[in-house]
């Protein structure tokens, strides 16, 4: 970052302003550094490289952020700048309007009427849905959308889909999804790999679109239609993998660990 400060493409960040902010910042909550920050009346989440990445995790919550909005869910916005020579994501806050004003959002596991631990554990997508069914605004397009975020997490190998990275926007007529937060592809031994939170009504978690598909009425949608939307995701994610990579100024070499490794494991096509 230089001194006069630094842009990202929508606005410019000024030193000034930032460096205040890291090292004031209250907490969030969640497991990686972050802060607090305002920029022209927005709030914004930061999230910081942590010493202990063994793969360029800002950058990949980057990618995995921007293809999922290209895929149609409804997502935070993030941007990408640089601290220190470092990436860092910048989070548009859901739970703000402007810089004060307050919207209540409660996490899956309040909604669920679940503690953190250890109840949390038991946290499942399907009762997610039939919560959904019951006290939310809009509960098919809601179901669908929910669908599409639970496939994505797939798409992308985000497994940390727990129970704190999902939240409602608490309203007078309902309850609404929040937008997507903290789809963060995670490191990955080996080849198989379960969703934190069971989708299937049997406990079905795999990280496996077939197995997705098959629990479809889960989520009021017909085979054909699950389908069609995990195809279409798959074909976004390969469309514009170039062009979101050079985004998040991945190096050839990280991108290609990516793509396979996190990005479309070949283990999530296998029937
Ligand atoms: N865009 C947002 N608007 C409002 N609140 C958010 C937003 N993104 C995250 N949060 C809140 O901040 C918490 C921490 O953020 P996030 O999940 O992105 O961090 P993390 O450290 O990557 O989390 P984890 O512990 O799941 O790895 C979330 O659980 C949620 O309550
Ligand atoms: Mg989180």
């Amino acid at each position: 970052m230089s001194g006069s400060g630094y842009r990202t493409q929508s606005s410019r960040w000024s030193a000034g302003g930032w460096t205040p902010a890291l090292l004031h910042g209250t907490s969030i909550g969640g497991a990686r550094p972050k802060a607090l920050l305002h920029d022209a009346g927005r709030s914004l989440i930061a999230k910081f490289a942590s010493t202990s990445d063994t793969y360029p995790v800002v950058q990949g919550e980057f990618v995995a952020m921007s293809l999922a909005r290209r895929c149609g869910l409804d997502t935070a916005r993030v941007s990408l700048v640089q601290a220190h020579k470092r990436h860092v994501l910048l989070v548009e806050r859901f739970d703000r309007i402007g810089a004060k004003q307050r919207v209540r959002a409660d996490s899956a596991l309040t909604v669920l009427g679940l503690n953190a631990y250890p109840s949390g554990r038991y946290a499942t997508y399907w009762a997610l849905a039939d919560e959904i069914r019951n006290a939310f605004v809009q509960p098919d397009l809601t179901l669908r959308e929910l669908f599409g975020r639970i496939a994505f997490n797939i798409v992308c190998g985000n497994t940390d889909d727990h129970g704190r990275n999902h939240a409602a926007l608490v309203g007078a007529s309902g309850l609404q999804l929040s937008p997507a937060y903290d789809i963060c592809p995670q490191a990955r031994s080996g080849g198989e790999a379960n969703q934190a939170m069971a989708y299937g009504r049997e406990g079905q978690r795999a990280a496996n679109l077939a197995a997705l598909v098959a629990r479809a009425d889960v989520y009021h949608l017909d085979q054909a239609t699950a389908r069609d939307i995990v195809d279409a995701q798959v074909q976004v994610v390969r469309d514009a993998w170039d062009e979101v990579c050079d985004e998040a100024q991945l190096t050839g070499q990280d991108r290609s660990a990516f793509f396979g490794g996190q990005f479309l494991n070949p283990t999530i096509f296998e029937s």
